[in-house]
């Protein structure tokens, strides 16, 4: 088994800023699969969506959960909303899902400072009402997968990253 973290949510709920605390804490190396993603391609997440669709999208995903199954250990990984879906999630690490209320991380994305920018560079948080949808879709999904859920709702970062810590990691 891989001693990954394999940090899962829903879009905005925090995943790359809790990855940044750990990384911070612990010493650990940090990967987003949309870096990695968009380091590939070479072009934002947004451009691939608007010049190649979602389902090309999905298919970077799938490539890039590969390469971490091939290639990527002691490592804690924050993925894109949408990589839950991988066929080999399961595979990578110890799963585990920032949970949080759709109203909470609405209100999380835009209260923040660079709101805008925030839910520009997401284009499935273009509409709310299709987000919600979205989240809506995946709530159950997340949580069947998830080896750990931690509700982030009542809790600082400092908490949520310890308690990763002590319940996920190796
Ligand atoms: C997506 C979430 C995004 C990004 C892409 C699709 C999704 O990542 O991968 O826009 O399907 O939920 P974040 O969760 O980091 O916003």
């Amino acid at each position: 088994m891989k001693k990954n973290i394999i940090l899962i949510g829903f879009m905005g709920v925090g995943k790359g800023t809790t990855a940044r605390a750990y990384a911070e804490k612990y010493g650990t190396f940090i990967i987003d699969t949309d870096d990695l993603i968009e380091s590939k391609e070479n072009r934002k997440i947004k451009t691939i969506f608007k010049e190649d669709g979602e389902n090309y999208f999905r298919l970077c995903e799938q490539q890039c959960a590969d390469w971490i199954e091939n290639s990527v250990d002691n490592s804690f990984i924050s993925c894109g909303g949408g990589f839950y879906n991988v066929s080999n999630l399961k595979k990578l690490g110890t799963v585990v899902l920032l949970d949080a209320s759709y109203e909470w991380i609405f209100n999380r994305l835009s209260t923040a400072e660079n709101a805008k920018a925030k839910l520009r560079k997401r284009p499935l948080f273009s509409e709310p009402k299709k987000a919600k949808r979205l989240y809506n879709e995946r709530k159950e999904a997340y949580k069947k997968i998830a080896d750990l859920i931690i509700n982030i709702e009542e809790k600082n970062l400092k908490a949520v990253i310890k308690e990763i810590h002590k319940k996920a990691y190796i």
